[in-house]
This record gives structure tokens, sequence and C-alpha cells, in this order.
């Protein structure tokens, strides 16, 4: 049986004899396209070949693809575990053979059977094929070309039709797409298989009729006006599902049973004490009908979505409260609840599943054991802040529940439930379980009453439009922004955009020395310059490796000559802190050991922030030594060293460091300055001279196992520098200019404290005097040991004098002192127990009415109270109140 590493091997090998060059996976976490957060399919790293904005070379190409789908146009999230023939993840490989303008339907149908039946010999009247049937709506007629194709391969009962859902591919709701053929296998039992043909159960949900691979013939461009616009160059785009086609290698049931999932399914039984039944799911959603399916479901959640989660995090995307960061947030979140629920599991376990996917998947994939500890502290105190949240909603429910049956009432409101939802990552099958075993049901139409309203909102407050590229003239983009700072343009395509009501346009230009925003820095600011007009370029954004320049007006004579110009002192600014980073990073591999990795970076003219792993903070002494260093190597001025176009392998030969989850073509960019040297596309200073100075402002923590350094350049640190010393200088002269200001000032904090202490003391004693003084002066009535006063000292005397009063008369006493203190009027009111118990008074009570004489209000206990006041004028009459009201 050939393993699943071996089969992928065998794969790449085959199109490799067939002319293609194997190239490596983009990472998952896709960083230069706005239409997408997460690479859904093998195509999208060669989109802008696909829609000819960049040459293609290979024109043949294979890969398998990490791919994760759980957002947007491809969205598996919730089939995961409980589809019924269990063949859906999060991430996937996809293993894929590309053609940009080379062979094309004939070429990709030829291959693809050769591969399947005479490289892994599967049976040919196992295998059927589909066709796009064509489409009236968007004026298309049936793929008869490649339908003819396939007819040299297979009988007319194995080519079947397939609507524009199955057999029409797109990308998103613009972008490259096309016709597809999908191959699906049958491999039911033959007794089944001579019951029902296989072409009658072709994309319809049967567990053992699926789809394994999908041969799209890349045409046209879906616009945003919805429309179709043919394609310069067809391209050949293949997607075959490794998992399943290794199930079927394999001879398993489910994508689960193989050796891509076994060795994690094992682990999670050995870690949470329950068994892997391989049931398949039951229930009108799959969600299963008995305890067995149930826990079958939550393994095969957990076992996914850890490899969503672990792979995001080593493509750099790590959990947090937005975008792609909360998309993998909340699939962490799934997993944890699925393993609360149904496998009991209450304290952080998947972070525990982390080793033995690494020793599974880390051969293929090195970023995973690069970064396994990383990997396992981010899962870990994610799991940790989850739990403690379905801990605080539990609490909560239990309180909504308990309100129901205070109400006699046997459902829990829509808005409740939805809270829980939104507050408290509480899905509502989670509510429902809850509120089911404790005999309530949840109002599911008000929960998607309230889920309507927040979509809504979402869609209002993310409101972006893109219109369509309009051609102005043909060509591709040429970057010269290494080199120049301005450059004669011209504009090749436009577009118009609208966001919350501001319009804007994008324009992409022939030659441009604008740097769009990419790894971090900020893209350029500038103009476009032509004889009679200028128009600011107010941002620079990097999208299919191209400069896309934000412009709020279009200039009057689109096809002008242009000169881009870029706001120099701004560019300037930036690239001194992107280098600085640099110098950063390596000063940091330095100072806290080799396991210091770039985890992120933002650098503006303004800004200079860098994250990077390490497990601890990093303490004062050491920030001091990285500060050294790098001011060391800003002194030595080493001058910027760039290689631009070097072969990936030449480029790590020659030390560069390359980030993880970045996207690096087949020729690179080194950027070296003295001992640093990285793979980098940023602009940078021409020597680290120009950087003048390097100041750490402060060192925080991003997530578990993230550092962050905030600190400034250049004139930056000059302003701090005056900022500091005028701070100093205040503070000399408010110290009369002392010379030794340390010293005088620690002399001037112990004579205050000795100060404090004796005037403690003073007060202390004053206290003494007047409880003496009090007590020697009690007045009876009715058998009841009146103490009354008013004084002018502050209520925090007054409440020690009450409490001693009563230490010296402990019985019947009602002891009523009016204060005034800086003008405000307060009331203090003390009994003892016995007035309380047999007397039944109390000094809470008799206060608040008291009080309002002085215009205030307190309260306390029933021996104690205090209030405040505005009136001091009616602080006399607010003493004889609390005696009157005693009644004695
Ligand atoms: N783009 C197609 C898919 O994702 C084939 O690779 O299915």
């Amino acid at each position: 049986m050939m393993t699943a590493n071996e089969i992928r091997d065998s794969y790449l090998k085959f199109f490799e004899s067939k002319g293609h060059v194997i190239v490596p996976s983009a990472p998952i976490v896709v960083k230069d396209d706005p239409t997408l957060m997460f690479t859904n399919a093998g195509m999208n790293q060669w989109k802008d070949i696909i829609l000819g904005t960049k040459e293609p070379d290979p024109r043949r190409r294979t890969d398998s693809q990490k791919c994760l789908r759980v957002s947007g146009k491809h969205n598996d999230l919730e089939e995961v575990g409980r589809d019924s023939a269990l063949s859906h993840h999060t991430m996937f490989e996809m293993l894929g053979n590309w053609s940009f303008g080379d062979y094309f339907k004939e070429g990709a149908i030829d291959y693809a059977y050769e591969y399947l039946v005479d490289v892994l010999h599967l049976d040919p009247k196992d295998l059927y094929v589909t066709v796009f049937e064509g489409d009236a709506s968007e004026n298309l007629g049936r793929d008869d070309e490649a339908a003819g194709y396939w007819a040299k391969h297979f009988p007319k009962n194995h080519i079947v039709n397939g609507n524009k859902h199955d057999n029409f591919w797109e990308m998103g709701d613009t972008g490259p797409c096309g016709p597809c053929s999908e191959i699906h296998i049958d491999f039911r039992p033959e007794e089944e298989k001579a019951k029902v043909p296989g072409e009658e159960l072709v994309n319809k949900d049967h567990p053992q009729v699926i789809e394994i691979w999908n041969i799209v013939f890349m045409q046209y461009n879906r616009k945003a006006d919805g429309s179709l616009e043919p394609l310069k160059m067809h391209v050949i785009d293949t997607g075959m599902g490794f998992e399943r086609l290794v199930r079927l290698m394999q001879g398993k049931s489910s994508n689960y049973d193989t050796d891509i999932f076994t060795s994690i399914i094992t682990e999670i039984e050995n870690l949470s004490g329950k068994k892997y039944s391989h049931t398949f799911p039951e229930g009108p959603n799959g969600e299963g009908t008995n305890a067995e399916q149930k826990v079958d479901i939550a393994i095969r959640v957990v076992a996914d979505h850890l490899r969503a989660v672990a792979f995001s995090i080593a493509d750099g995307q790590l959990p947090s409260n937005a975008k792609a960061g909360y998309v993998i947030r909340r699939i962490l979140r799934r997993a944890v609840r699925y393993a609360y629920t149904f496998l009991d599991q209450k304290a952080p376990f998947m972070y525990k599943l982390v080793p033995v996917l690494v020793h599974e998947m880390g051969g293929a994939y090195p970023e995973l054991p690069a970064q396994q500890e990383l990997i396992s502290r981010v899962i870990k105190e994610e799991e940790d802040s989850f739990l403690r949240t379905l801990e605080k909603g539990i609490q909560l429910l239990n309180g909504d529940m308990d309100e129901l049956k205070k109400n006699a009432k046997t459902q829990l409101d829509g808005e409740k439930a939805f809270r829980l939802f939104d507050t408290y990552g509480f899905p509502l099958d989670l509510t429902e379980l809850i509120c089911g075993e404790n005999g309530f049901t949840v109002d599911e139409e008000g929960f998607d009453r309230e889920m309507a309203k927040q979509k809504a909102r979402a869609r209002n407050a993310a409101a972006v439009e893109n219109g369509d590229w309009v051609e102005i003239k043909n060509g591709e983009q040429e970057f010269v922004g290494y080199d120049y700072t301005e450059y004669e343009c011209h504009i090749l395509r436009y577009r118009k955009v609208t966001q919350k009501k501001n319009t804007f346009y994008e324009v992409v230009l022939d030659h441009t020395p604008f740097y769009g925003e990419m790894g971090g820095q900020v893209g350029d600011q500038g103009s476009l310059v032509s004889e009679n007009e200028t128009v600011d370029v107010i941002d620079t954004k990097r999208e299919n490796n191209q400069s896309v320049h934000i412009i709020k007006k279009l200039p009057q004579n689109i096809e002008a000559d242009f000169m881009a110009c870029v706001d120099t002192d701004k560019r300037n600014a930036s690239a001194a802190n992107h280098t600085a980073t640099h110098l950063l990073d390596y000063a940091l591999k330095q100072v806290l050991g080799g396991h210091v990795e770039q985890k992120g970076s933002f650098v503006s003219p303004t800004t200079l922030r860098f994250d990077f792993s390490h497990f601890q903070k990093v303490t004062d002494e050491e920030l001091r030594q990285v500060e050294r260093l790098v001011n060391k190597m800003i002194r030595e001025d080493y001058a910027l060293d760039e290689h631009r176009n070097v072969p990936i392998e030449e480029a790590k030969e020659l030390g560069a460091i390359a980030l993880f989850g970045e996207k690096y073509g087949d020729k690179v960019r080194v950027v070296r300055f003295g001992p640093t040297c990285e793979f980098c596309g940023g602009i940078h200073a021409t020597s680290t001279g120009r950087i003048g100075f390097f100041k750490i402002l402060g060192e925080s923590s991003v997530a578990a196992g993230v550092r962050r350094i905030d600190a400034i350049t250049g004139d930056q640190c000059e302003e701090a520098i005056y900022q500091v010393e005028d701070t100093l200088k205040a503070i000399r002269a408010l110290f009369n200019n002392a010379k030794d200001l340390k010293a005088t000032i620690a002399k001037h904090i112990e004579e205050n404290a000795a100060m404090k202490k004796s005037i403690e003391s003073f007060r202390q004693q004053a206290v003494e005097r007047t409880v003496k003084k009090l007590v020697e002066n009690t007045i009876n009535v009715n058998g009841t040991t009146v103490v009354k006063a008013t004084l002018p000292i502050d209520p925090a005397s007054a409440k020690d004098i009450v409490f001693k009063v009563r230490e010296k008369i402990s019985s019947n006493l009602l002891c009523v002192l009016g204060t005034v203190h800086e003008g405000r009027p307060a009331l203090s009111v003390m009994l003892s127990d016995d007035m309380v118990s047999e007397h039944e008074l109390n000094a809470g009570k008799m206060i608040r009415e008291a009080a309002k004489l002085i215009q205030g209000g307190g309260g306390g206990q029933p021996h104690y109270a205090q209030a405040g006041g505005k009136n001091a004028d009616g602080i006399s009459a607010a003493v004889d109140k609390v005696i009157e009201l005693a009644n004695l």
C-alpha cells in the first residue's frame, strides 16, 4: 500500500516527467490579494499570470498546495466531520498541474487519464467524468470539445453532463474562471454497482461515489458587472483532493482512516479516553443521532481543525480579533467547543496534539517543525482563554435558565441565545444542548433574526465596491522604485472603488517608482504630474505583484505622459525604519538566541514595530544590549548591498533569512547590511548611517510566545531626547536647580515620609484626646448614653473616634458626630450592639433620613453609618435629628 507521502511524490514526479517544474506550495495565508484571505485553490498564486499581468515562465508547473476553505465562495467549515462522504476539510492539500498557454483541453485530459489509469492503476470502469452542459444565462454552450477528448478514453455513459454549479469553476465573485471536467470515482461493492449504474450517482452526495480531481479550462475573467471576458491565454488549472486520493489508494472508507489522520486520531483517543468508532454521521444535518456518532464527529473536527490552525500559525497568521486572524480563532474555538461538549475536555488539550501533527507532516512541510513551540503555545493560550469564556457563558446561561424557571417559561429568548453566541462564542447548537438538558427550548427564529441584523450591519460597515478595470494601454508594469523616485510613465488601467460612500480610483502605471504596501512597509505617497495637472497619490497598495496607486480624482487627460514623483521625505523615513528592523532582527538573535524569528513588522515614516518569537519578557538589560548593537551597526555605516533576481537556492546559500508564510518566487531579492542578510523586497536606506540613531520605546507581549518591540529612529530620537531634557530641566527647576538632583529628590521623599508619619501620630493623639473628652461629657437619656458633638475634623478621624468611643462604652450607646472638614459636612453614627438587637435601632436608616439636612446621603450597617453632604450649616440640626429619630 502506498503511503500518503509516496502518493504525493508519485503525482509530482509524473508531471515532472511530462516537462513540468515542481514548485513549492504558496503560504496558506494570502497577503497581497484583497479578494482573498486564505489560499482556497492552487491557482491563487498564479492569478496574475492567468490574468495576463505577468509573463508565464515556466509554462508547465506542478505542485501540492496547502489550501484552506473557510470563508468566501469556497467554505467547507460546516461540512467538516459530518458530510455524508466524510471527504471535506478546512485545510487540505491540492495536487495540481498547470499549463499557462501551453497544452490545453486535450493535453490535460490525456495526462489525467494516464496518471490515474497507467500510473495508479485505477480501473477506468470505476471512473466517471463530467462535462459542462452549457448555460443559457451566460450564453455558453456545452463543452463539446472536452467531451470529444474524453471520448477517446471513456464510453459515452461515463461522460456525464453537469450544470454551472458543478462544472463552471470560479475562484470568487470576480477573477479567472472557466468550464471544468471533474473526475469521479465509484468505489461501491460490485453488487451495488450492478444494481445502480455509477453515472446516476455522480454529484449526488453518495459516500462511495466521490469527486477526486477537477480539471479547469480557464478561458474567462469574471468581471465586477457579472459579465465574462475571454482570457488572452488559455490556462489549465487542475486540482486533485490529496486526502481523497490517499483514501482511494489505501482502500479506506473515509479520509480520516488514512495514514494522514490515523496517528492524530489515536492521540486524541489516548488523551481523551474516548474511542473513535469509524461511524458515518446521521441526522438531518449530519450532527449524529447517537453518542458514538457524536464522539466521532468531534474527533474528526478536532483532527481537521488542528491542521488548519497549526498551518496558519506556521504561515504567520496568529489568532486575533480581526480578518484572517479572527477566522483562525473561530476555527480553533469550534474545535474546542466540540472537544468540550463531546470529548469532555474542560482543560486545554488541542495543543498536546501538535507533536503528532509535526511528526506526520513535518517532512513535507518544514515550517511545522521549525515553529512547533510557537504553534503549541499559541494554541494553548487560545484554548485557555476560550475555555474561560465558555465557563462565563455557561454561568450566564444558568442565570437565564433560573429566570425562566422563576417565570414558569420554557423557551430561551433568541436575543439571549444570540448574545451568548456573539459575546461568548456559543453557537446555537451548544446553547440548545445545554438548554435541552435542563428541559428548555431556544427561540431559533429570534436567534436567526438577530444574526441577520448583525450580518447586515457588518455588510454595511465593510461594503467596498470595486468597479471593473478600464484598460487604457496594453502592457505589464515595471517597478523601478529601487533605483528611482521619479519616473516617466503612462496609465495602463484604472478602476473606480467606492468604500463607505467615499469614491477613489486605483491606477496601474506602466513604469512606477511607487512602492506598494507589502512586507510591513507602508506604501509610498506622492504625485502624478503631467504638463497640465498634478494628481496626488494618497497611498500605494500591492495587488497581484503590482503597485496600485490610489488617487482621489482621475486626471483630465488619462492618456497623457506623466511623471510619477514619490514623496522622498516620507519614503526616506520609512526606508530608514525598515533598514533598522533588519539590524534589530540581527541584534535580537545575537542577544536572545537563534530561536528568535520575525513574526511581523510595521514600518512607516513614524513607526517601527517588530514582532518576534521569544518565550519570556526581554529584560531591560537585554534591551540595552540590543540597542547598543543596533547603534553600533548604524555607526559602522554599512552600505546597502542588494542582489536582485538571485535564484532562491543561491540566496539560501548566502545565508539569507527567509520568513515563514511569505511567498517567494524562483528568483528573490537579497538585502545585506554588514552582517545582516535577508530575503526582502522592501525599500531601504542607502546605508545604515542614514538611520541616525535607534531607540527602543517599549517591549510587550502580542500573543503567547510572540513579543513586540516599538522603537524610533533618526530625528524622532532627537525629539524624544529634547522631551526628556525638557522634563528634566523642569524637574530640576522645581528643586531649585539642585546639583545632585537624584539625591535631592530622594531626600525630599524621605522627609515627606517622615512628615506623614508624624502627622499621623499627631492625628492619633488628637483622636485620643477627643475621645477622652467625649466620653467624659456624655448625656444620659432614659438609660442610653448619648455622645454628641460637632467638630472641625476630617471624616477618617471621625470614623476612628466613634469606633474608639464604642470600645469604651460598649452598651446602651448612641454616638453621633457631626464634622465639617474643608467646608464639607459629614455625619457619623455609632450604636452599641444591644441598641441594634434590643432597641431595634438602625444607624444606616437614621443617617439616610438625617443626611437630608446637610443635603447629602450615605449609609452603612445597622451599628455604624457615615454620610457626607453639601450644606455645612445644617450639621448641628442633622446631629439632633439622629437623636430625635432614635426616639429614646
Ligand atoms: N481551481 C480548481 C479547484 O480549486 C482546480 O484546481 O477546484
